[in-house]
């Protein structure tokens, strides 16, 4: 049982670009801002990502669990996965990748650093972008004040194999702990 966010990664261009659905991704520093995806070797995307040295980062809503979960179990290289899904794509600033609209928030990312563990690729982006829904913050001049609840993000269950909910908030964190510090 491992909780885990769903993030669609979007390679390739506005033009011919492909979704994959991973649970295996990770904020890896501040500085410079870097996003950590595992990607299988096996599958479409890993050698698009390799090919062109950039993607998008999509983190998906509870509200298109299906069409992450489609995109999860087909490939890119028998299906155009845009035109099934539904979803939209817009174009990014930086790179030719474009992010998905569906999607409250996007990173547009530049391949940095790149390794293979087994049958997975270890992919580093440098954040050259970060897009959010406005309509989700509760201020608009300040992007730390992004409603979760709003946002509303998917959740995979890795183990068992389900999608959920977050719930409510229960505490703050680096300050809750405080109260055990004598
Ligand atoms: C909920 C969920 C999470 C997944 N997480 C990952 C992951 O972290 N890394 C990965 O390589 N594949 C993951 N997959 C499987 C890929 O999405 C799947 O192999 C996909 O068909 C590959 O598509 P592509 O060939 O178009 O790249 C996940 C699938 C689902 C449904």
């Amino acid at each position: 049982m491992f909780p885990l966010p769903v993030a669609l990664v979007v390679t390739g261009d506005m033009e011919q670009s492909n979704i994959v659905t991973i649970a295996w991704v990770s904020l890896l520093t501040s500085s410079p801002p870097t996003l950590g995806v595992s990607v299988g070797t096996k599958g479409f995307s890993g050698k698009q990502i390799l090919k062109n040295k950039h993607f998008t980062v999509n983190i998906a809503s509870a509200a298109i669990m299906v069409e992450a979960d489609f995109c999860g179990i087909t490939s890119g290289k028998e299906r155009d996965k845009f035109k099934e899904s539904g979803l939209t794509k817009m174009p990014s600033r930086h790179i030719p990748s474009p992010i998905i609209r569906e999607c409250p928030l996007n990173f547009e990312c530049r391949l940095v650093n790149h390794s293979v563990f087994g049958t997975t690729n270890h992919f580093a982006g440098e954040i050259l972008e970060i897009h959010m829904d406005t309509d989700k913050l509760r201020d608009v001049n300040d992007p730390a004040s992004f409603d979760t609840a709003a946002m509303d993000p998917l959740v995979y269950i890795g183990g068992a194999r389900e999608y959920r909910r977050i719930g409510e908030k229960i505490g703050d964190a680096y300050q809750i702990g405080k109260q055990l510090i004598r």
